[in-house]
């Protein structure tokens, strides 16, 4: 294995944000040939700019980074949240915008949202939705799932959902309803508490220049 110390590893995660995340980092000049969530390959390197993608299951890149195998990554403020991982946030990327919210059938809603208690709720997000319901008051059993939430309400399996929703069409093409804001997320840099210290310079020249490309663009929206 290589000396990791030389090289800076970053973690993205597969799917919704990864080709975000790989064009904001190649716009800064981190990028390696064959980057891609397609490839077989889970390791790609620039040997010249001695850099390491890691390429992971979204869920996986806060640990990840916790652990110190990767460096630095990018992951959704809701999975950041979830996963409880001691790790640093050094920016909000501010893509990949989406809120967490409880959903219900429409033609089922009941008029109050404690008129839930004690009832199922799927979820992907257990933590997150168990500290919402408890700063209700109420009492509920957890039905974890790993995708397409929206069917638990359908076929049976809950009476409501808490999950992530970004434009609304999965909610609205499933007859289902938000009910509930819980919270706002996006994509953020995150970084390993120990590299962040060893790697100081490289980390923070890197966070300054992404930031410096956000704010152009932000600048650049704000004018067109
Ligand atoms: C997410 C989320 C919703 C959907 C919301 O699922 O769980 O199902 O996106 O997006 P919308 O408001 O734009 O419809 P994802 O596509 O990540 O897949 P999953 O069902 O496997 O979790």
């Amino acid at each position: 294995m290589k000396n990791t110390m030389d090289y800076l590893t970053i973690a993205l995660p597969k799917g919704k944000l990864f080709s975000l995340s790989a064009d904001l980092l190649a716009k800064a000049g981190y990028t390696a040939e064959g980057l891609s969530d397609k490839s077989r390959k889970l390791v790609i390197a620039n040997e010249e700019k001695k850099i390491r993608f890691i390429v992971s299951k979204t869920a996986d890149v806060p640990t990840y980074v916790e652990y110190g195998a990767a460096d630095i990554g990018v992951i959704g403020k809701d999975v950041l949240l979830e996963s409880g991982k001691d790790v640093y946030e050094l920016l909000d990327l501010g893509f990949g915008r989406c809120h967490l919210m409880m959903a219900v059938p429409k033609a089922e809603k009941r008029a109050k949202l404690v008129d839930y208690d004690h009832t199922r709720v799927a979820t992907k997000f257990p933590h997150i939705a168990e500290q919402f319901f408890n700063k209700h008051g109420m009492q509920m059993e957890y039905i974890k799932l790993n995708g397409s939430i929206e069917l638990g309400p359908i076929v049976g399996l809950s009476e409501s959902i808490v999950d992530i929703v970004e434009t609304g069409t999965t909610l609205r093409e499933n007859d289902l309803e938000e009910i509930a804001y819980i919270l706002d997320a996006t994509a953020r840099l995150i970084v390993n508490r120990v590299s962040f210290k060893l790697k100081f310079d490289r980390i923070n020249q890197l966070t300054e220049e992404l930031r410096k490309i956000l704010e152009l663009e932000q600048q650049a929206k704000a004018g067109a």
